[in-house]
């Protein structure tokens, strides 16, 4: 059955309008703990203000636009009429850390005319849910509005004091930054070095501009975090901070001309989002961005599966060798043929090797970069036809490699890097796709790393936007999935086109290889940030962690083994890559056992315990099984963690496998220190478990078929 037809089985819907006459202000749409104001002002200005369990939240905020041609659209409004609506439903994602999510929201939409000549239209839709509020605008078909091009944005936040901020810079073309934790009057974006390729004042202009997701948390100890959902034809949206007012406005990120957004009516903004919650537990829990989405539009998504994948990647990610096939392209061999340098990675007798070990262990697919010409030139030097995404290297054999990998029933993943070169991708899409399903690739990583062509255009803009869904479309008429490095941040459109089951979009392991890295604390701050709007592609799973990098012995990981283990259940995704190369894990079989067992598909998720930028501890129910993995990692401080596994079937016996720090762990000087404990437990058992610092536990809790009576417990140890 499709997905659609399940979605709409479980339908239920309450549906009561309420019709307020005209002029008049709607009563607050109240649902448990939040509560959402609605207002026109004496000038005619909408305004809308949160509360969550009596305390304000967002206090009286504008909405509202300007457009280019002089129009403006933030006074003088009236309010035609307003309607009150109601949705209880429940739908079962394609793919997900839950298997059936509850979409419960009021719905309050007003219906706004301005009281002079062209009288413009703009109806707001607010949905209020549990934990928080979605509103977007909607610009109806009338006479004096058509086409039209947005100066700005005006919806503002207006928080209540100074509250400490997660938060990564308003760069129009990177999200790859580290997150500083501070005060908001503290932000000042340009304090970091820019990621992006190009000069500051075109990618990065406002000093005082963050990126969403933005996650605080107030004196009082609320939650709050801002996004938005369902980015479709428009431009992203950062946030201008006024630090003396704790005032947060909308700010689109412009296009190579400066505009901000061209619209046609009818049309509507993404949904701007506010979850709210006096407990960190509930801003993970919280599926409002996916409720805000629309239904999958892919019909049969049988196709659609979760994959763990090696890859012929992080030795180049490292510096060993490279994706480039020879390091001069203009000098060609006397037979007329390129000379190679001898470390080209993907060449057919070491994609082999990595087949052979994926094989060996179970791990379902190999993705292979580096594969095809052009990356001697591919990114940084506006070469608009750097790839053509279907010549091999000379030593790269295509039709061996395919049925070498179908002999030994490895799935090959496609890599498509752009070099931001997305015009050029544009053209080559259908080309590409066939390619995939000629040699039966079954998803594609695609990238989009340096300045972006059409020239001008940026990573988070409007033009963009639209380019990565044309890409995952496509894809999805091809049957194939994807993983996106360096796109926009993800806004839930996974659940529309379940195919795009990925993306980078952040701050990645991948730091670790060619930096200084990430600090222990930033995979407790990706959840509560860049995860907020759908899985990321990580790529944990590193197991030499010093000493991997051979331009800079110094180089290392920030976590510790067990760390990189718990990471396959916190850092939720359901294509998840076995990063380290495969001698690596050779040397640790007992730890990558955990990288084999782990499910990447679910039930259930429970959040045992949360604090940003602190800890982290996720318990998660395999998809159509009675197996549960835990992961729970720490920042740079030690901690102990009691779980109680309450949440297991009673009567039932499990096998727990605890792979967690050694006694002696530590991040910096000993990370690679580990104990492997199994043990029997039941949902009465509670396990407590000793991170060290920068350190993680990763627990595998497997059913017992045979019912096992008798308690037992073993031990490795590995602690150096
Ligand atoms: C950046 C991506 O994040 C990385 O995973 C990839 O290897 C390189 N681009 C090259 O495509
Ligand atoms: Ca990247």
């Amino acid at each position: 059955m499709s997905a659609g037809k399940v979605q709409w089985m479980l339908l239920f819907v309450h549906l009561f309008v309420v019709s307020v006459s005209a002029q008049q202000n709607p009563t607050p749409v109240v649902m448990n703990k939040v509560e959402l104001g609605f207002k026109v002002d004496e000038k005619g200005v909408a305004r809308y203000s949160i509360s969550f369990d009596g305390k304000q939240v967002v206090r009286s905020s504008r909405l509202g636009f300007k457009v280019k041609e002089g129009l403006l659209l933030d006074s003088n409004f009236r309010i035609l009429k307003s309607e009150l609506t109601a949705t209880d439903e429940n739908w079962k994602p394609v793919l997900g850390e839950v298997s059936s999510i509850r979409n419960n929201y009021r719905q309050l939409k007003v219906f706004l005319q301005q009281k002079e000549s062209p009288f413009l239209l703009m109806n707001i839709t607010f949905r209020v849910f549990e934990e928080g509020v979605g509103f977007r605008y909607e610009f109806p078909i009338q006479p004096a509005l058509k086409f039209f091009v947005l100066e700005n944005e005006l919806t503002e936040f207006n928080l209540t004091g100074d509250h400490k901020a997660f938060w990564i810079p308003g760069d129009f073309d990177s999200n790859e930054y580290l997150y500083t934790t501070s005060k908001l009057s503290e932000i000042d974006a340009w304090k970091f070095p820019m990621l992006s390729f190009g000069k500051k004042e075109e990618n990065m202009p406002d000093q005082h501009a963050v990126q969403t997701p933005l996650m605080l948390k107030t004196g009082e100890g609320l939650y709050i975090n801002i996004h938005e959902a369902a980015l479709v034809n428009y431009s992203s949206m950062q946030l201008h901070v006024d630090k003396a007012n704790f005032s947060l406005t909308s700010s689109l990120v412009p296009d190579a001309a400066g505009k901000k957004g061209y619209l046609r009516t009818p049309a509507n903004t993404p949904w701007r989002t506010v979850i709210v919650s006096d407990k960190a537990t509930d801003i993970l829990n919280s599926k409002m961005i996916l409720n805000l989405n629309e239904p999958s539009r892919i019909g049969d998504v049988s196709w659609i599966k979760p994959m763990k994948f090696l890859g012929v990647w992080w030795e180049m990610q490292i510096g060993k060798t490279s994706w480039n096939y020879t390091d001069n392209i203009d000098s060609l061999s006397p037979e007329g043929k390129l000379i190679g340098n001898g470390r080209h990675a993907a060449n057919t007798a070491n994609v082999k090797r990595y087949i052979d070990f994926a094989a060996k262990h179970g791990i379902e697919g190999l993705l292979v970069e580096g594969w095809n010409t052009g990356w001697e030139e591919w990114t940084g030097v506006y070469k608009e036809e750097n790839f053509d995404y279907v010549t091999p290297y000379p030593d790269f054999d295509l039709r061996e490699i395919t049925r070498y990998a179908k002999e030994k029933g490895v799935k090959m993943i496609m890599h498509n890097e752009t070099g931001a070169s997305a015009a050029n991708y544009d053209r080559r899409l259908d080309t590409a796709f066939r390619l995939m399903n000629r040699y039966g690739y079954p998803a594609v990583k695609t990238g989009y790393v340096g300045k972006i062509t059409p020239v001008g255009e940026h990573h988070d803009g409007q033009w963009m936007i639209n380019q990565y869904l044309r890409t995952a479309e496509v894809a999805a008429k091809y049957k194939v999935m994807i993983d996106m490095h360096e796109p926009v941040r993800p806004t839930g459109l996974h659940r529309t086109w379940p195919n795009f089951v990925a993306s980078e979009a952040g701050r990645g392991n991948e730091w670790n290889a060619f930096s200084e890295g990430s600090p222990p604390e930033h995979e407790t701050i990706l959840p509560f940030t860049r995860l907020m709007g759908g899985p990321m592609d990580y790529t944990p799973g590193i197991f030499k962690l010093r000493n991997y990098a051979p331009a800079d012995p110094k180089r290392q990981m920030h976590t510790t083994l067990a760390k990189q283990l718990a990471l396959y259940v916190t850092m939720y995704s359901p294509l998840q890559m076995a990063a380290d190369l495969p001698e690596n894990y050779e040397q640790y079989p007992d730890a990558f056992q955990f990288i084999k067992d782990v499910a990447l598909d679910w039930d259930d998720t429970k959040i045992m315990e949360a604090e940003p930028g602190d800890y982290l501890t996720i318990a998660r129910k395999e998809k159509g099984t009675d197996n549960w993995f835990i992961g729970a990692i720490t920042d740079e401080n030690s901690r102990v963690s009691n779980i109680k596994l309450d949440f297991l079937e009673q009567g039932k016996k499990y096998i727990a496998t605890i792979y967690a720090d050694g006694d002696k762990a530590d991040w910096k000087t000993n990370p690679e220190a580990f104990q492997i404990q199994k043990r029997t437990v039941d949902h009465t058992s509670v396990l407590k478990l000793k991170l060290a610092n920068g350190g993680g536990a990763a627990i595998s809790i497997i059913a017992d078929s045979n019912t096992v009576t008798k308690e037992f417990k073993t031990k490795t140890r590995r602690a150096k």
